[in-house]
Formats: C-alpha cells, structure tokens, sequence
C-alpha cells in the first residue's frame, strides 16, 4: 500500500484521553506497507491524521463525533468559514451549548460540535443524563480554529476512510483481514478508578475489555497486526497475556484538572513483536 507523505497533520478535534504524546512511538509501529488501517476508538484520532493512510476505516461509538468527520470530510470550507465566523466567547459558547440540537441539520449540529470541541475544558466530551452536553467553556486561548488549509487536508485524509459509529468489536469484525493494522485505543474500564477520567456517557466496563481481548485475538487469526494502548493497571494483564508489551511514560489529566496532570504509564501491547523493536531504533 501506498501512503500519502506523513507530514504531522495534527487533528482538528482536541480529545481528552488523546495519544498525541505518543505519536513518536506509535508512528514508528505503523508500516507504509501495511494494507489498510483500522482505528476502533477513534477520537480525535491523531495517530490516522498523523499518518494520512491511503486506505482506513475509522469508528467511534460516539455518533456526534463521527457525524462531524462526515461533515468535515464533504464541507471543510463552509465549516472552516462558519466556525471563523462564531466568537470564541464564553456567551457565544453558553448560548450554542444550549441550543437545542434535535432540529438542526448535520451540517449545524457538526459546526456546533466543532466550535464546543474547541473552546470547552480540556477538550472532554461529556454529556448529562439526557445527552445534553454539559462541559464548561474553557476560554479563547486553546488555539483558536485550524487554517482553512488544515481543515482541507483533514478532509481529505477522512475522504480515503470509511466511518462508522459502531461497537468496536463489530467494525473490527466486519473489516479486518490480512495485512492490515488495527490500532485500539480504548477507554479506562470503570473499575480502574485511578485513571477512569471522560467517558461518562461511553463507560467501559471489564466485560468489554475481556471482549477486547477476544477482537485481538481475532485480528491475529486474520493475520493482521494490532496495537493497543492502555494505562498501566490492574486489569492490563487481560490485555498482555500471551502478546508482545512495553511500558511507556505518558502524560495523563487525572479527573480532566490539569492541577491533576500527571505522568502515567501505558502500555502499548502488540502481536507482532517486530513493530516493538522498530520503535525502539
Ligand atoms: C481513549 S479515547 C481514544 C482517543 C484517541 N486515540 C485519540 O488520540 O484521540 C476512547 C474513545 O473510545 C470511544 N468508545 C467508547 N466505548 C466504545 C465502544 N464500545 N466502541 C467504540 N468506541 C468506543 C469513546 O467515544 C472515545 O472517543
């Protein structure tokens, strides 16, 4: 497989729970010979921006995030200018958090989406009981909205993929097959409660990291290669079990404060023992 050059796109979205810190590790796992990509819990999906790959499938159970990647993939201009023209105020950001969402079109619910994503606290996706997004306006210095340019390139990179708002255990299922690279990314199970943090609305319990442990396996059979990341913790062993790992230092928001930012340790957790010695050259 061929690669677009691999030129540090950064996402537009800022994610809580991102690995944009081990973009330098992760990268060096990916091979440009692989066939297509599959990220299961995509997010902000930095390591797929970073890399641009020829051919992917991108998933997140989370609907409105994967909406907004449609919407970007088709009308970056229109979504680059109507987000230029939205002020990054904290009035601004009340009054379109509280709007009601269930008579917008796509193309408003994704600029709305994008525009809360980039001014709210730490770039965490929380929603209350009703699904009603509820996390307070950080302030205008996060960065502001990325270039026009930016927005092209990102829509680009989403137009090779295919999207999907899935379970993670279905689209892997669904797509995988020989050659290719699956990158799992998933949530903090719950019972992990140094390192649960921002996924309220998305809880990942041990049943699903046991299932977890079930699609690796399954990748392995297809004779794809997969790459995990998950914080280091009692319930890792699931994961490790019988595979190749390495420890590594990452920097985490504990409970989203960054008063609370700390080192953690993650693991990254392979079948293909090689993809470790590579990142270590
Ligand atoms: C740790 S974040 C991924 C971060 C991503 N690697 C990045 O760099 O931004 C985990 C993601 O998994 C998603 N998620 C939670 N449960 C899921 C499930 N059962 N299937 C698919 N995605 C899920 C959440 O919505 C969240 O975006």
């Amino acid at each position: 497989m061929v690669s677009a050059p691999a030129n540090n796109l950064k996402s537009p979205l800022r994610w809580a729970g991102s690995k944009r810190k081990l973009l330098p590790i992760l990268e060096r796992m990916w091979k440009s010979s692989d066939n297509k990509y599959i990220e299961a819990f995509a997010g902000s999906a930095c390591l797929f921006f970073h890399l641009r790959p020829q051919e992917a499938v991108l998933n997140d159970a989370n609907r409105e995030l994967v909406a907004a990647y449609e919407v970007l993939a088709k009308h970056p201009l229109l979504l680059h200018e109507t987000l230029q023209d939205m002020a990054p105020s904290s009035e601004t950001y009340y009054r379109i958090r509280s709007a009601d969402i269930s008579g917008m079109d796509k193309f408003e619910a994704a600029t709305r989406f994008f525009y809360l994503n980039r001014y709210c606290f730490n770039g965490i996706y929380r929603t209350n009981k009703d699904g009603a997004f509820n996390v307070p306006y950080a302030s205008y210095k996060t960065g502001g909205v990325p270039g026009r340019d930016h927005w092209c390139k990102a829509s680009d990179a989403l137009n090779r993929a295919k999207l999907f708002s899935l379970d993670f255990e279905q689209v892997v299922l669904d797509n995988v097959g020989a050659g290719d690279f699956v990158y799992l990314d998933p949530p903090y199970a719950v019972s992990n409660r140094r390192v649960f943090i921002q996924y309220s609305a998305n809880e990942f319990g041990l049943d699903d990291l046991r299932r977890l442990r079930s699609v690796m396996d399954y990748v392995d059979r297809a004779g794809a290669t997969f790459v995990v990341s998950y914080a280091l913790s009692k319930e890792t062993a699931t994961l490790t079990r019988g595979w190749h790992s390495m420890r590594t230092l990452a920097q985490r928001n504990i409970a989203g404060f960054s008063h609370h930012r700390r080192k953690a340790v993650e693991v990254l957790i392979t079948n293909d023992a090689a993809r470790l010695r590579q990142r270590n050259q």
